[in-house]
């Protein structure tokens, strides 16, 4: 199966922004030429679709070395929790309650305090701007009515933006399996809005994006690992369809990431 390979194009203060200027942003801080820039992304862009084992990274024997233990302390929850986190795809379809839903959803997207009139989140972000968007499309919470829902952390609500679950979620997110997601409680997945954060980073707000997107994510896991509750991080979903479902209008606003709850 062919793979092919293609970037949002962007809209930075009107002005498109195109693949090459894509390479650039991405090798920004590197003191490649462009066009040596151009040919490490065209060499990387040829692959894809291939399955890989762990290949060793750096070598450099021979040189010193200190020993590092690879141990965490075994009684403290803090450290047990970063033991313990994996990906579980092994859900059962228990239902998963929604006072244990919405710890996930302010471990990540909640505030934690207000400086100089702004709030700010317990994730890091570029410039504390916070340019995600969080979404939560619910299957099987109890407490919380079927649908899919906007966060809105200001106002700390969850807006339900759809009734409509669709049925074939194993055609958005690249997941093949339709009894995970019959299993699952819900689906979690971070946008970006360059509309927040480019008239500040200009073309670097991609960067950022994936970045303040991971640190949200890190805090699903963790905070999901605490709560006993199974998580499958997705990286591969039909970004269109999920705009589609998710009523997201904005030319600015991409989905990046997602991830499947389940009990
Ligand atoms: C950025 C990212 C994208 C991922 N995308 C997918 C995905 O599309 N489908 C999937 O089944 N798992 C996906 N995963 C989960 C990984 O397969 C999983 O994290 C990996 O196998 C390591 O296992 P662990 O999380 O248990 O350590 C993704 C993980 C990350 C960090």
């Amino acid at each position: 199966m062919e793979i092919i390979i293609s970037y949002p194009i962007l809209w930075v203060k009107n002005k498109k922004m195109n693949e090459k200027e894509f390479i650039k942003n991405f090798f920004q801080s590197s003191n490649l030429t462009p066009v040596r820039q151009e040919e490490i992304f065209a060499r990387i862009a040829q692959f894809g679709a291939k399955s890989k084992e762990h290949t060793p990274k750096r070598d450099f024997l021979g040189l010193a070395m200190q020993k590092f233990n690879n141990i965490l302390p075994k009684f403290d929850g803090f450290w047990k929790i970063i033991e313990k986190r994996k990906t579980d795809r092994n859900f059962k379809g228990v239902f998963l309650k929604f006072s244990v839903l919405e710890k996930i959803i302010v471990s990540s997207f909640g505030k934690n305090r207000k400086e100089m009139g702004n709030f700010y989140h317990r994730t890091p972000s570029a410039g504390g701007l916070f340019g995600l968007q969080g979404y939560f499309i619910n299957q099987n919470v109890q407490g919380l009515k079927k649908g899919i829902y906007y966060i809105d952390e200001e106002k700390e609500v969850l807006f339900l933006i759809n009734e409509e679950v669709p049925l074939n979620l194993g055609k958005i997110f690249f997941y093949n399996d339709e009894d995970l997601f019959k299993k699952s409680s819900g689906i979690f997945i971070i946008s970006t809005d360059m509309s927040l954060t480019a008239d500040k980073y200009g073309v670097r707000s991609v960067r950022f994006a994936l970045l303040d997107a991971g640190h949200c994510m890190q805090n699903i896991c963790l905070a999901s690992e605490k709560l006993n509750v199974k998580i499958i991080p997705i990286g591969g979903f039909d970004e269109e369809k999920v705009k589609k479902i998710l009523k997201i209008n904005n030319e600015l606003e991409f989905p990046i990431y997602s991830a499947i709850l389940g009990k």
